[in-house]
């Protein structure tokens, strides 16, 4: 069975463990138990049979969100968790009166792009060398990041 709960202070340990999993550059725990201290921020777990596969984390500001962290563990990718989780958040955030949710994603992240292209998002903006990565050879290498945007109200569910 599959299952969205809501996320707090107990689901820090998973969620930074998931993260390390999925990716070379993950938040530390301190980050996630700062972030879910936080009254603005709302966050979900995607579960399976109970198990923890992914989360996500938004931070909200008065009728905008922005989504700070999502992740799903490697094994798991490519199974809708994912998008699983950006539509229940956008349902979530709906609620609450937020009318655009926005995020920022390297260009080349091309999971994570996959994800919020099918899930509605439109690029608006794009920070020239954001980000710095490394590559093959271990040699630092800007990437610019991509500022998306959903019009909650909009989403077609
Ligand atoms: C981004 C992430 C959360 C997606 O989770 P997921 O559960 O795999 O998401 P979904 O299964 O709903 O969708 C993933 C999409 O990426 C596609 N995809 C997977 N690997 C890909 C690749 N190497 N190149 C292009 N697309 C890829 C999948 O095919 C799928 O698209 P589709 O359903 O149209 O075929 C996951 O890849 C992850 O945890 N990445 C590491 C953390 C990260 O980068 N987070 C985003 C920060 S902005």
């Amino acid at each position: 069975m599959i299952e969205v709960i809501p996320g707090n202070i107990t689901h820090a340990a998973i969620m930074a463990e998931i993260h390390g999993a999925a990716s070379p550059d993950p938040w530390p725990l301190s980050a996630y138990a700062e972030s879910l201290k936080n009254p603005s921020t709302h966050s979900l777990l995607v579960l399976e049979e109970g198990t923890p596969r992914g989360f996500v984390l938004v931070q909200q500001a008065a009728d905008e969100a922005e989504i700070l962290m999502i992740a799903v563990n490697p094994s798991f990718q490519g199974k809708n968790y994912g998008k699983h989780l950006v539509v229940s958040i956008a349902e979530q955030l709906e609620q609450k009166g937020v009318k655009a949710l926005f995020l920022e994603v390297a260009e080349d992240n091309a999971p994570a792009r996959s994800l919020y292209a099918k899930c509605g998002f439109a690029q608006v903006g794009r920070r020239k060398g954001y980000y710095a990565h490394a590559n093959a050879r271990r040699q630092p290498v800007k990437v610019d990041a991509l500022l998306m945007r959903l019009d909650i109200v909009e989403t077609d569910r």
